[in-house]
């Protein structure tokens, strides 16, 4: 029997890959006017690094981690997300002596989750994580980078969701009024927020069986335990958002189903058909502590991550990314001599950076210009035996029967002139309408 993809796994074939490589490109040219850097760390890292990051009581690290003990009997963890190993990556390699890091990654995690629309088991993030400034300033940086980056694929339809998880004092006193609020329904709450209810209140708010539930719409809100301090801190930030003239709202509700977060937290939602409640594309927000709990020194850090299937589906739903990929020029030759001299000439092109093709079948004429549509040749050259003898080749576009022969030493230079876009039209000469022949923009 055939093996077959594991469940919440899926494959990205050709007619779907240059769309990831296309979201791919504008996502590192963001990053790149953002002044962010690529960092790359391991797949799988220490277990401990997760249950010391994310948290015990999360939901992640309880139940969706893949843990796997190797042949040195040592417990690994795939990565189901991207910060603690960037953390990490900062502390070993002392990235925190820099004042700035404005780190950038994109690569696959993965949660055993059950798998539906928007949700797989290996998924794709992209995610940024700053450290060194505890600065508002920084939180608004952050935040608007994420905008851009939906603004950089056109989307509309997209909410921006913020709240903030104050300072230390503010959460402890916020433990207690959840802890008291939650006590009095300690028997109408399910039986992992029981739990939680002792080991990490701030989780209950995180519960995906009872979150619409009215015990949950009155409980008390962080908004209304701010110290002064996190209160000025959180206008702040909005007060820089609202300079850059980025839309959101403050909902007291978001509090992310990850243990690190200090302050400032975000979603950004969109509405993306058929995917439900799956629709948070991106989450994110300052983690002050998480250098200093991992054994680096004291250091601020914020960041988000965006899942790409969330992001990809969001722009399909807006764009069409139909591949306008055209072959410059596939080559046809007929006969044995031909062939060999067609194959050097396929290379001579793709050296000079002419996207150029042949066929490798053996294939008769008429395959072969089947086989040129195919890869939506612009151009088609045709060389027999004859052709060769006389050290020349027929030259002509898929829909035309009238063809020019050409000396063979001359098709990249003609290729190329017919290609160059045209100075009436600034369209590439052979797509345009208008009559311009394929003069040359010089
Ligand atoms: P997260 O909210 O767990 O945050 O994940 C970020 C995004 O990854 C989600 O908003 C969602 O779009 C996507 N995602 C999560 N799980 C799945 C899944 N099973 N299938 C498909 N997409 C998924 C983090 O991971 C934090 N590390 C973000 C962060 C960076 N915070 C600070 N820095």
């Amino acid at each position: 029997m055939a093996i077959v993809k594991m469940k919440g796994t899926y494959d990205i074939l050709p007619s779907d890959s240059y769309k990831w490589a296309f979201m791919e490109d504008k996502i590192r040219q963001v990053c790149q006017i953002f002044n962010y850097e690529e960092i790359r760390t391991p797949i799988f890292e220490a277990s401990e690094l997760f249950h010391r990051t994310v948290g015990e009581t999360s939901d992640l690290v309880k139940k969706e981690t893949y843990d796997f003990i190797d042949r040195g009997e040592r417990n690994n963890t795939l990565r189901p997300e991207g910060t603690a190993g960037v953390v990490r990556a900062v502390i070993e390699n002392k990235l925190y002596m820099e004042p700035i890091n404005k780190l950038f990654y994109i690569g696959s995690m993965f949660r055993y989750e059950r798998p539906q629309k928007g949700r797989f088991r290996q998924f794709n993030q992209f995610g940024v994580e700053c450290f060194g400034s505890k600065e508002p300033i920084m939180d608004a940086e952050v935040i608007s980078l994420a905008v851009t980056i939906i603004k950089a694929f056109r989307l509309k339809g997209i909410k921006v969701r913020l709240n903030t998880l104050g300072d230390d004092e503010t959460r402890e006193n916020y433990k207690k009024a959840l802890v008291e609020y939650f006590t009095k329904y300690k028997d109408e709450i399910c039986s992992d927020c029981q739990v939680r209810l002792e080991k990490n209140p701030l989780r209950i708010l995180d519960c995906k069986v009872d979150r619409d539930t009215e015990i949950f719409k009155n409980a008390p809100k962080i908004t209304d335990y701010l110290s002064e301090e996190a209160k000025t801190r959180f206008n702040k930030v909005l007060e820089y958002l609202k300079e850059l003239d980025v839309e959101y709202v403050v909902d007291p509700m978001i509090v992310r189903g990850l243990d690190y977060y200090t302050h400032t937290i975000f979603e950004i939602e969109a509405s993306i058909e058929g995917f439900g409640s799956q629709n948070v594309m991106c989450g994110g927000g300052r983690y002050d502590h998480l250098v200093e709990n991992l054994g680096g020194p004291s250091t601020p850090g914020i960041g988000f991550a965006f899942g790409l299937e969330r992001l990809l589906a969001a722009i399909e739903a807006e764009h069409d990314l139909t591949s306008d990929i055209q072959t410059h020029l596939f080559i046809i030759a007929l006969g044995e001599k031909a062939k060999l001299k067609a194959f050097r000439l396929v290379n001579d092109m793709r050296l000079g950076g002419l996207i150029t093709e042949m066929d490798y079948l053996d294939g008769k004429l008429k395959n072969q210009f089947k086989l040129s549509e195919k890869y939506n040749a612009k151009y088609i050259a045709i060389l027999g035996d004859n052709e060769l003898d006389n050290n020349v080749i027929n030259v002509k576009t898929p829909n035309s029967t009238e063809q020019v022969t050409i000396p063979i030493d001359s098709l990249y230079q003609y290729i190329v002139s017919k290609l160059r876009s045209c100075s009436s039209c600034s369209a590439t000469c052979g797509s345009c309408n208008c009559d311009c022949e394929g003069q040359e923009n010089e």
